[in-house]
């Protein structure tokens, strides 16, 4: 039977490529998914993650599993690696973001094993997505999982699961392709809800390494949905004269996905506006080695936070983790292949299509995705290149359809959908449909939170108009903006510092303004979302005073009480903002509220629905540190040595308002078996911040104090 061990445990690492046989006390011991280096928060040198590092891992095998044939499957790798199983080479592998395996089967032994993975973090000019610039950083490591895959000679080698018929009548096709034939091989395929209930089964006699299994005439099945996104269980069982030999699972989802010539995108036959952004997978500190549970807060933040449908995984394939969640939570994917801009040789685009053929085989059983990216990102045309990587998109997954990310409208189109990155503060019509917005604003505007307001109000609309533009425009299907969460960048890019500050979040995941209007684009059902955008001052905007006041909100009335005094009673600004489902509230009162020199008072908002008060936010005028706020982003730890919480730090006022300005000095003490990873002390930019908590190997209780001058400390 089919044993997969999680491989991610008990590894030794030197940041150099030492000899084969280096004595094990020059090592650390380390777990996946791991980064070659930590990094400080700002200037990251890209230099600095440029080398050859070694990974040693020893392990045992019993005679048992030493008879059955054995894989060693890696998630990612960055950037190239060279992989040896007891001194000898199993093979080389190029391309960071998508998974390989090697066979060990001929080369292990019963008793210990030693495997050495070389790690070559060099922005090879061979390997995508280097060879020109590029904007952002790959850095290096092990960085996702690794497993040790034991199976039989007769075994199970991939499975394309498809629903089809979703809308009219559900059934499922499972393509699977099988090693080692044998006589007397029966398939079983069942399908379950995630409950267990078997909904659907069949068994057939096996003469052939590739067949495909039909499931129909199933019972009524639940449309996964992004309200309800149900998934079931699709297991493939293997038999040899009744004997399991064995057995994969993979979820499906029953979903419809298109994008129509009309210029809609459906989802199971209704017309769903995209309104999405773009994603990064990087974090402060760890690079690209974020683990598990930081990959599903992302998805989780780009779902409830900021109230997004899709997500762009710029521009890679990104962890299973993630795109598992977005299954789980009812995120749509657009997914892509690696690169930027550049197009290498021959051998270069070799490995763009082996990254392609990577990417579509790990992720096509996944109902989130809905679109594959087979271009490089912003590249020149390349007929040649670009009919094969569709051509082989659509071999490897008739389900979906493709879409190419470019940055010119006059660009060849090859694929299913015209996917245009569109920096303009119009639409620009390829004049072809269907048509998806899948990059703006970005270097157009970078903001930090500790820009001043007029600044990160400005941003907050860039996306706004855009946001407004495309919902109103038949021919456009959506809008995935440029980005969720400011990222690392090479020195051709970004303030200086090596970050572009293009986030509506910035690389810790804390709102900008911008964030508050993706989140207020909620329906209220889901969320109440009733935020301000201002900090309330007297002073920080040029002239004076709060003129406009912008509030983002899915109310559909609020009020805006000064001190005591109700001033006004608002509605949405639909003139302005017609297409929104949720436009911005803004009053401008040149004419009767003038605090100039008679004092500030506190603001209150108040958000109503049907005539019912729903939400309420106070700002204090007085603008005194009063809270600081700490908040995991979980309260539990796995007490494996990799697993990590995010531990937000934040200066508010009385009202729990984040108070901008205060760039202040947390220092951290931790207690217990975990990790601090970030800096300490730490400036909090735009009076916030964070640092991430890493568990160890033992249990027990864990605690994090964070002192700042003159407030109370928090825990
Ligand atoms: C685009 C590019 C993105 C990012 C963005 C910044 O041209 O595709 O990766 O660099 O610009 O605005």
């Amino acid at each position: 039977m089919r044993n997969v061990q999680n491989f991610n445990a008990d590894w030794r690492f030197i940041p150099e490529k030492v000899a084969i046989d280096a004595p094990e006390e020059i090592f650390e011991s380390i777990t996946l998914p791991h980064t070659n280096k930590l990094f400080p928060r700002h200037s990251v040198d890209n230099h600095d993650y440029q080398f050859i590092a070694t990974y040693r891992k020893r392990f045992t095998l019993s005679d048992q599993i030493a008879a059955k044939r054995l894989f060693i499957d890696f998630d990612g790798v960055m950037l190239a690696s060279f992989v040896y199983l007891n001194g000898q080479l199993l093979g080389n592998h190029k391309g960071g973001y998508t998974p390989f395996s090697f066979e060990i089967t001929d080369y292990a032994v019963v008793g210990e094993n030693v495997l050495t993975v070389y790690v070559d973090a060099t922005e090879n000019p061979e390997i995508p997505p280097f060879g020109g610039k590029v904007d952002y950083l790959a850095f290096g490591g092990i960085y996702r999982d690794v497993f040790l895959r034991v199976v039989e000679p007769c075994h199970v080698v991939n499975v394309f699961a498809r629903p089809i018929n979703v809308l009219t009548a559900p059934a499922l096709e499972c393509d699977v392709q099988i090693a080692e034939l044998a006589s007397g091989l029966v398939l079983d395929t069942v399908l379950q809800d995630s409950q267990g209930h078997v909904l659907a089964r069949t068994r057939q006699d096996v003469h052939a390494e590739s067949l495909t299994a039909a499931l129909s005439d199933l019972p009524p099945v639940e449309l996964w949905t992004l309200e309800n996104p149900a998934l079931y269980v699709v297991s493939i069982r293997l038999y040899i004269n009744d004997n399991l030999v064995d057995e994969v699972s993979t979820r499906v989802g029953f979903r419809a996905a298109e994008f129509s010539t009309d210029g809609s995108f459906y989802l199971n036959g209704q017309p769903l506006k995209l309104f999405g952004l773009n994603r990064h997978q990087t974090y402060p500190y760890i690079g690209a080695a974020a683990p598990a549970r930081l990959q599903q807060l992302d998805a989780e933040i780009l779902k409830y936070e900021l109230g997004c449908n899709i997500v762009r995984t710029s521009h890679y394939a990104q962890s299973p983790h993630f795109i598992n969640r977005c299954d789980e939570i009812g995120l749509l994917v657009l997914e892509e292949i690696a690169g930027w801009q550049h197009i290498g040789d021959a051998a270069w685009q070799a490995l763009v299509l082996q990254d392609l053929e990577a990417m579509i085989k790990r992720d096509r059983n996944h109902p989130s995705i809905i679109l594959w990216g087979v271009r490089v990102n912003e590249s020149p045309d390349d007929d040649a290149l670009y009919l094969c990587t569709n051509q082989i998109a659509h071999e490897l997954d008739s389900t979906r359809q493709t879409g190419g990310i470019r940055n010119f409208i006059y660009s060849h189109f090859l694929e299913d959908v015209f996917t245009l990155n569109d920096f303009s503060e119009d639409i620009q019509t390829p004049l072809v449909r269907p048509h998806l917005i899948t990059e703006f604003g970005g270097h157009m505007f970078p903001t930090k939170t500790w820009d001043n307001e007029e600044r990160r109000l400005e941003h907050a609309f860039k996306h706004v108009h855009k946001h407004n533009l495309q919902m109103g425009h038949p021919d456009v299907a959506g809008a995935i903006g440029w980005c969720a969460f400011d990222y690392h960048t090479h020195q051709d890019f970004g303030s200086g510092d090596r970050i572009c500050y293009h986030g509506v979040m910035d690389m810790d995941r804390l709102p900008k303004l911008a964030a508050y209007f993706y989140r207020s684009q909620k329906s209220p059902k889901d969320e109440v979302v009733l935020n301000a955008a201002t900090s309330w001052t007297m002073g920080d905007r040029s002239g004076g005073g709060n003129n406009p006041l912008t509030i983002f909100s899915n109310c559909d009335e609020v009020e805006i009480v000064i001190g005591d005094h109700s001033y006004a009673r608002i509605k949405p600004d639909t003139d302005q903002f017609p297409h929104l489902p949720h436009p911005p509230f803004i009053i401008g009162w040149s004419d009767s509220y003038n605090p100039w020199g008679t004092g500030l008072d506190d603001l209150t908002v108040r958000g109503f629905i049907n005539g019912e008060m729903v939400a309420e936010q106070k700002i204090a005028a007085d603008h005194v540190p009063h809270t600081l706020r700490l908040k995991a982003s979980s309260a539990t730890l796995y007490a494996d040595g990799a697993d990590m919480a995010r531990v937000t730090v934040q200066i508010v006022d009385k009202y729990g308002n984040v108070l901008p300005y205060q760039a202040r000095i947390a220092r951290f003490e931790v207690a217990g078996p975990a990790e601090l990873i970030g800096e300490n002390p730490l400036v909090l930019m735009g009076g916030q911040g964070a640092v991430y908590l890493k568990s160890r190997h033992t249990t027990g209780d864990v605690t994090l104090r964070a002192v700042v001058d003159d407030l109370p400390s928090a825990e």
